[in-house]
């Protein structure tokens, strides 16, 4: 059976984007079709897409979601879908020096999106900057990890 993923990007000095773009490359193959998509001007209907979705988001301000995202986060708490039929993923970038908001722009995406009936699939992943890993390698092995729990699901769904 074949399975598309939609990449949902939130950035403000391409972090985000690049590990998105490692993850594309990661789980793309015969029978997984990806396609990465910055935040910028998206909104609910993005959603109608078929497959699983994964939001890629760093973390800004004072736990905010980045500037690319504002849009479609505020489009999506105004308008509510329902995203009951969405399954998703999170892999958030942040700061733990930042520690009342550490991965808050993550945290929004994920409260939002499941207080809208979306299901996620797997734990939301928290990459901390300070650590000195570089989150485009700690992506590989969370992505790969995430599409086992997707196919997973997908088996117990059909
Ligand atoms: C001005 C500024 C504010 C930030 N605020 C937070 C924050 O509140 N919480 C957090 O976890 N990380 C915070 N960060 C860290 C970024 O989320 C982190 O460096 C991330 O890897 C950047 O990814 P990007 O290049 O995709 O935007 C902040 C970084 C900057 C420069």
């Amino acid at each position: 059976m074949s399975l598309r993923i939609t990449i949902l990007v939130g950035t403000m000095t391409g972090t985000a984007q690049l590990c998105a773009q490692e993850m594309e490359l990661a789980l793309g193959g015969d029978d997984v079709e990806v396609e990465t998509l910055l935040m910028d001007r998206l909104d609910g209907s993005v959603f109608e897409r078929e497959g699983v979705f994964l939001v890629c988001t760093s973390t800004y301000g004072q736990g905010d979601v980045p500037d690319n995202a504002k849009g479609f986060y505020e489009h999506l708490q105004s308008a509510r879908p329902d995203l009951s039929r969405v399954r998703y993923g999170v892999f958030g970038l942040g700061d733990r020096t930042y520690a009342e908001t550490f991965n808050f722009g993550g945290k929004r995406f994920d409260e939002l999106l499941s207080g809208l009936g979306a299901q996620r699939i797997g734990e939301r992943h928290m990459h901390d900057a300070s650590s000195g890993i570089l989150p485009e390698e700690t992506a590989l092995e969370w992505c790969e990890h995430w599409l086992a729990l997707v196919r997973e699901r997908m088996k117990q769904a059909a």
